[in-house]
């Protein structure tokens, strides 16, 4: 048994279809759930009507709780073994979903993918294709279990009920991502596919979905690149301390003594801290964050030491260096050191 959960908000234009080209890939011993959050155009009303042909069943929520949560909901309710997460508009081919729904029985998470050879979209603005591009390259670059396919913010997958029915949405639209970090799957499947147009209705992702989704990449990552920051402002504070100590030297020298000692702080502290469930080896950790942290720090040590040469107070010119090697820095450590 399998079941098809379609989270829906307005849709009452696309359902038939939908239903209609699920009843003719499927045949047989498949469900279809619709998850309505109480849409005003009568999309459950229409849902329910179509149950007394085919296998639909209607769970509607009094309020618009969202897409994620609809899914969530959707699974816990499905009778099938293997669940089909997909979109009412057909933007997501209903012929895809048994191909999905085969890997999904052995076990994988399958995901229907825009990224991967073979599959696109169609029809999007370029403003919406970057936007897509930049999300996928910042769930990939935060996130180690998004790495494990091309497209992380596909809403098009399957997996099994037990974990799905379990997966506590972190934010309204992105469930992939979710299933991805908390179910851990053991291996994954993408297969291309073409995200056609929106023949009827509209769209419901807005300006505050960007928002959404990055709070909910802040949620997932733990925090990390603000746990990271954090770190870094007491590396500023191990730095000044230094050169105050040491301010009989020449600035060449103490500056780069106050960045050796800086460095080897921030180190202890994300190794400890903010990478701390990676289990980062001591000593060959410390060698590659001195590489990874090479262009901050030579950034650094230059600006610092071209500032004082032109009269500029070391401690100001110091906090002005950091700046200036700050996000090298964070790019680095995220994709090579503690990885
Ligand atoms: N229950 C419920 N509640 N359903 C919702 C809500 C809500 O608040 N918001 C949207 N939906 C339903 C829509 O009715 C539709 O069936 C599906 O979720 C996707 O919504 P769209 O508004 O059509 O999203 P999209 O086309 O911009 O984006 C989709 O494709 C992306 C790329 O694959 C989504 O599936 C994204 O998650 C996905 O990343
Ligand atoms: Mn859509």
């Amino acid at each position: 048994m399998i079941s098809v959960v379609v989270p829906t908000y307005n849709e009452a234009e696309n359902i038939e279809e939908l239903v209609k080209r699920l009843a003719s890939v499927f045949r047989s011993d498949y469900e279809v759930i619709i998850v309505d959050d109480n849409s005003p155009d009568g999309t459950a009303d229409a849902a329910k009507k179509l149950s007394a042909t085919y296998p639909v069943r209607v769970v509607v929520r009094q309020t618009r709780l969202g897409l994620a949560s609809a899914v969530v909901e959707g699974a816990s309710v499905a009778r099938g073994d293997v669940v089909v997460v997909m979109d009412a508009d057909l933007q997501h081919p209903p012929e895809l979903a048994p191909a999905l729904a085969r890997e999904a029985a052995r076990g994988c998470l399958a995901v229907a993918s825009r990224y991967v050879r073979g599959g696109r979209v169609e029809g999007w603005p370029i403003t919406r294709r970057v936007v897509s591009r930049g999300a996928v390259l910042l769930a990939r670059l935060l996130l180690p279990e998004a790495r494990r396919v091309k497209d992380p913010v596909s809403g098009f997958f399957a997996y099994r009920r037990d974990c799905l029915s379990r997966v506590k949405p972190t934010g309204l639209y992105k469930i992939l991502l979710d299933v991805l970090v908390q179910c851990k799957p053991e291996c994954v499947v993408e297969i291309p596919f073409v995200f056609g147009k929106r023949t009827r209705g509209r769209s419901k992702l807005g300006r505050r979905h960007i928002f959404d989704y990055l709070r909910q990449l802040l949620a997932l990552s733990k925090w990390r690149p603000v746990k990271f920051a954090a770190v870094g402002a007491t590396g500023i504070g191990v730095a000044l301390a230094v050169l105050h100590f040491l301010s009989w030297l020449p600035t060449l020298v103490s500056t780069a003594i106050a960045i050796e000692v800086s460095l080897t702080s921030n180190y202890i502290l994300n190794r400890a801290w903010t990478f701390a469930e990676r289990h980062t080896p001591i000593l060959g950790g410390w060698a590659k964050y001195h590489l990874a942290t090479a262009i901050g720090n030579s950034t650094n040590y230059l600006v610092t030491n071209a500032l004082a040469f032109l009269g500029v107070w070391i401690y100001v010119a110091y906090l002005i260096g950091v700046a200036a090697g700050y996000v090298a820095n964070y790019v680095f450590s995220e994709l090579e050191v503690f990885k």
